[in-house]
């Protein structure tokens, strides 16, 4: 008797020869302290994650992403790490953390944890010990500590600016003065001091003991640097080439860390994965996504383009061939807790560069507008539409997805959130003129009421609009045509679609229209326009639209409607 076994229906790991689970899995990004509240103090945490295990099983992802959960004074929103193998006493404890593996465990997801090893928080056992030990110190040598330029030093020792504003520099009781590429409060640690490295290699043992199946790695460019006097200034440092040998950014000489790390990796029995952040030009991506060094690579290329087919085109087809140069899997991304959400940036696209009376939109990224009448020219609907439709599209590619908390809710970026109220370091060290990334971060709307919809009993940390009710999970949950329910359908099927890493564009006869197959048949069509655009010729039957109307509708009108994606079997 034969016994016919469907491989796309097997769990990932089933089969021996069956890719490792990474390669195609679809990553859910938790921003802990803005997801569940179990305790009620306004801030969520670890206990709240595990009270909404099943709503991540049920939302079809294959492994969860959390953002850093460890002790921090949130200066940074958690990413300045007072201890790396703790959790912050308000998310919880390392026991919860291991309830919490197992729970998300027991329903087939994979859990990746953030480190940050750029910088450690000034509230780091270290930072205390190199400021209380004074110049010329061991303790010291571990950050970057130099003497301040001028005749008593009163100066920084570059014109370098930190990537939240102001001075990179900051001066300490004793005159000298420490790096610090983002906030004050997160000192850079000096990568050519072996203590640092054999620290990064136990914590990652730490979390990889515990179960964890693998890490995020922050600003994974950044870390080596040569500081060799005399410094550049920063005109001197923006006219050197970053090919390898620039001192700050994206050095060759990081792949050696990234070495010893895949040892510890390879180590793990399945090996534990990592993806690298690293903001690089892409000729330099297949580096960090190599099998030598972390073997997979944000590509964030999505992130900052328009709802556009020429775009979109030209990202997919370079990034897959940037995947194939190293070997990994392509990654794709349309929203992170660092930008705005994709809802928002669709829907301000037709902005005018400038206002009526002359002024210039104060914008940050792709866009952003803080005045109420500024938010009236928001296209909310147009904008979730499109987010929906490029979701689709990203959902169908080959490789890994990467979602952010609330995408799943069609949410929009969050624009009422008082000065006095907000938290990003950006906002207060660029003086208010960007807003940072608040709005993001807002803690989630799981009931339609409730003084923080659900998300826990204390309130907030960051205030939630009204308009959140009606794009809670409960809200959602109750509307078959709603982002949710497309997200939980369009999860459910690439799961059963899924197929080797491959993809083929088919032609179309118009500019604002993408179709692409996989090796299987399954096909993807995205009307980028405004004008219908019909079902080609014997086409598979439609399996999904990001429309909200049902796949039986759309096949019936055979045609994609503007601005929507359109799901096709295989013929
Ligand atoms: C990148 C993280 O995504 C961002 O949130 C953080 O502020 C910087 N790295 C610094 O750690």
């Amino acid at each position: 008797m034969t016994v016919s076994i469907d491989a796309a229906r097997l769990p990932l790991d089933a089969l021996a020869d069956t890719p490792p689970w990474w390669r195609q899995a679809t990553v859910y990004q938790i921003y802990p302290r803005s997801f569940a509240d179990a305790d009620g103090d306004g801030l969520g945490d670890i206990r709240g994650i595990l009270s909404r295990a099943d709503y991540l099983a049920e939302l079809g992802i294959d492994a969860v992403w959390l953002s850093p959960f460890y002790p921090s004074e949130l200066a940074d929103g958690g990413y300045d790490v007072a201890d790396y193998r703790d959790v912050d006493p308000r998310l919880g404890t390392l026991a919860d953390v291991d309830d919490m593996l197992a729970a998300l465990h027991a329903r087939g997801l994979k859990v990746v944890i953030d480190i940050v090893p750029n910088h450690t928080s000034d509230q780091h056992a270290w930072f205390r010990e190199a400021l209380a030990a004074g110049r010329g110190s061991a303790a010291r040598e571990r950050y970057i500590f130099r003497e301040g330029s001028g005749p008593d030093g009163a100066e920084p020792p570059t014109d370098w600016t930190a990537a939240f504003g102001g001075s990179a520099w900051v001066r300490v009781a004793d005159g000298q003065w420490y790096l610090h590429s983002f906030a004050i409060e997160q000192p850079d640690l000096n990568w050519a001091h072996p203590e640092v490295r054999a620290d990064f290699v136990r914590t990652l043992r730490f979390w990889s003991d515990r179960g964890v199946d693998g890490f995020r790695i922050d600003v994974a460019h950044m870390l080596t640097k040569d500081l060799s006097e005399p410094l550049p200034s920063a005109a001197e440092l923006a006219a050197i080439p970053v090919d390898g040998n620039h001192p700050l950014l994206d050095r060759d000489d990081v792949h050696e860390v990234y070495a010893q790390w895949r040892e510890v990796f390879d180590s793990y029995d399945p090996p534990r994965t990592a993806v690298a952040e690293a903001w690089v030009a892409s000729d330099r991506v297949p580096k960090y996504a190599s099998p030598e060094s972390l073997g997979q690579s944000f590509n964030f290329d999505l992130l900052v383009a328009d709802f556009d087919a020429g775009q979109f085109r030209a990202i997919v087809t370079h990034n897959i061939d940037l995947a194939a140069r190293s070997g990994s899997s392509s990654t794709w991304v349309l929203s992170n807790h660092d930008v705005f959400r994709h809802a928002t940036r669709y829907g301000l696209r037709d902005l005018p560069a400038v206002d009526e009376d002359g002024a210039v939109p104060r914008r940050h990224g792709a866009g952003w507008l803080e005045s109420g009448a500024d938010q009236a020219r928001l296209d909310r609907v147009g904008g979730e539409r499109r987010a929906r439709a490029a979701t689709l599209f990203l959902l169908g590619l080959p490789g890994s997805a990467y979602l952010y908390q609330g995408e799943e809710l069609g949410l929009h970026e969050v624009a009422e959130i008082p000065g006095d109220q907000r938290q990003d370091p950006t906002y207060f060290r660029t003086h208010q003129e960007q807003y940072g990334r608040d709005g993001c971060r807002v803690p989630l709307p799981w009931t339609t009421e409730g003084p923080s919809f659900g998300f826990g009993d204390g309130g907030a940390h960051l205030p939630q609009p009204a308009w959140f009710a009606g794009h809670s999970v409960a809200a959602e949950e109750a509307d078959p045509d709603s982002t949710l329910s497309m997200y939980r359908r369009a999860l459910a099927l690439r799961h059963d679609l899924q197929t080797a890493e491959e993809l083929v564009w088919i032609d179309t006869d118009r500019a604002d229209v993408l179709h692409f197959a996989r090796p299987n048949g399954w096909q993807v069509v995205t009307n980028f326009g405004t004008e219908p655009y019909p079902l080609p010729e014997g086409a598979g039957a439609v399996l999904l639209t990001s429309a909200p109307v049902d796949a039986d509708a759309a096949a019936s009108t055979g045609v994609v409607a503007a601005e929507q994606t359109v799901w096709l079997a295989p013929a």
